[in-house]
């Protein structure tokens, strides 16, 4: 009863993994609340939802890239008074090239969506996940949390903190039943890598896992502090955990060049 009356809000759910992440909760009949920018595409997947699912899917458009749109977003979902069960904070972006070519403006959008409207979001909405028993926020970061990212260094840094944060936070929120997992997938297929212009990257061309296996994995783990999917991912978190970081660092570079 609790769960079909409750709401699970996903930033980013236009597209990827976010749009895995609505899917799948909607298959198991948990409330949606969708956000991204494209109001059409998250249009029609809550009416594709709903009928399928026979669950609510309610859609907010905001921009993440700018705080007043985090702060509105927030706003409306408390003013709107739905339950929480959970919030996944999956929106991000990521763009390749040097620090110093690539437009200011968009690593500092790039540190407002990945961080700030992250950092707001879960602020804002915490007293309500409080009120929902066994509520949950998953913070989408990724294998790039663990090392130093040349080409990549902001996106990296951005995720380092999600990261960082995420697992501070699960341990201050044990207490209070509100479970916070950071997800740390690495090349997925979606089209994060056309937006960040890394389809040609040998990161990329390795292969990729698919986003709906990356959403299984993280929704049957959502009360782990870190989870990561994919036995090659592990393995290379493993892997660098052992190594120097002036290793990783350049091999991440060399993955990117
Ligand atoms: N794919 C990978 O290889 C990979 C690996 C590790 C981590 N990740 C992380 O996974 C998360 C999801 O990425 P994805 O792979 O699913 O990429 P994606 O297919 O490009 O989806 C990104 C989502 O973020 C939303 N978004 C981007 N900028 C936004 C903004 N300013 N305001 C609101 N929403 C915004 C997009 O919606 P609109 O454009 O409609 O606004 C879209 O729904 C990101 O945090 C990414 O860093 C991805």
């Amino acid at each position: 009863m609790e769960r079909i009356m409750s709401y699970v809000v996903i930033t980013g759910a236009s597209a990827g993994i976010g749009e895995c992440f609505a899917r799948a909760l909607a298959a198991e009949k948990q409330n949606v609340i969708l956000v991204a920018r494209r109001e059409e595409r998250l249009n029609a997947l809550a009416a594709e939802l709903k009928k399928q699912h026979g669950i609510e899917a309610i859609v907010l458009k905001a921009d993440l890239a700018d705080q007043t749109g985090a702060d509105a977003l927030a706003r409306r979902i408390n003013e709107g008074g739905w339950p929480l069960a959970g919030l996944i904070n999956n929106a991000g972006f990521g763009d390749r090239g040097a620090f110093s070519d690539l437009a200011l403006e968009r690593q500092l959008a790039m540190i407002q969506v990945n961080i700030t409207s992250l950092v707001s979001l879960t602020w804002q909405l915490l007293p309500a996940l409080r009120k929902q028993s066994g509520s949950f926020v998953i913070n989408v970061a990724s294998t790039a949390a663990f090392q130093a990212g040349p080409n990549m260094a902001i996106y990296y840094a951005t995720k380092a903190f999600v990261l960082s944060f995420s697992e501070a936070l699960h341990e201050e929120l044990k207490g209070a039943g509100v479970a916070v997992s950071a997800l740390c997938p690495g090349a997925t297929a979606s089209e994060f890598a056309q937006e960040a212009h890394m389809t040609d990257t040998k990161l990329f061309k390795a292969g990729t896992m698919t986003a709906e296996a990356v959403v299984k994995k993280s929704l049957a783990q959502r009360r782990n502090a870190i989870v990561i999917p994919g036995l090659r991912n592990l393995l290379m978190v493993w892997s660098g955990k052992l190594s120097p970081r002036a290793v990783t660092r350049r091999l991440a570079g060399w993955l990117q060049a």
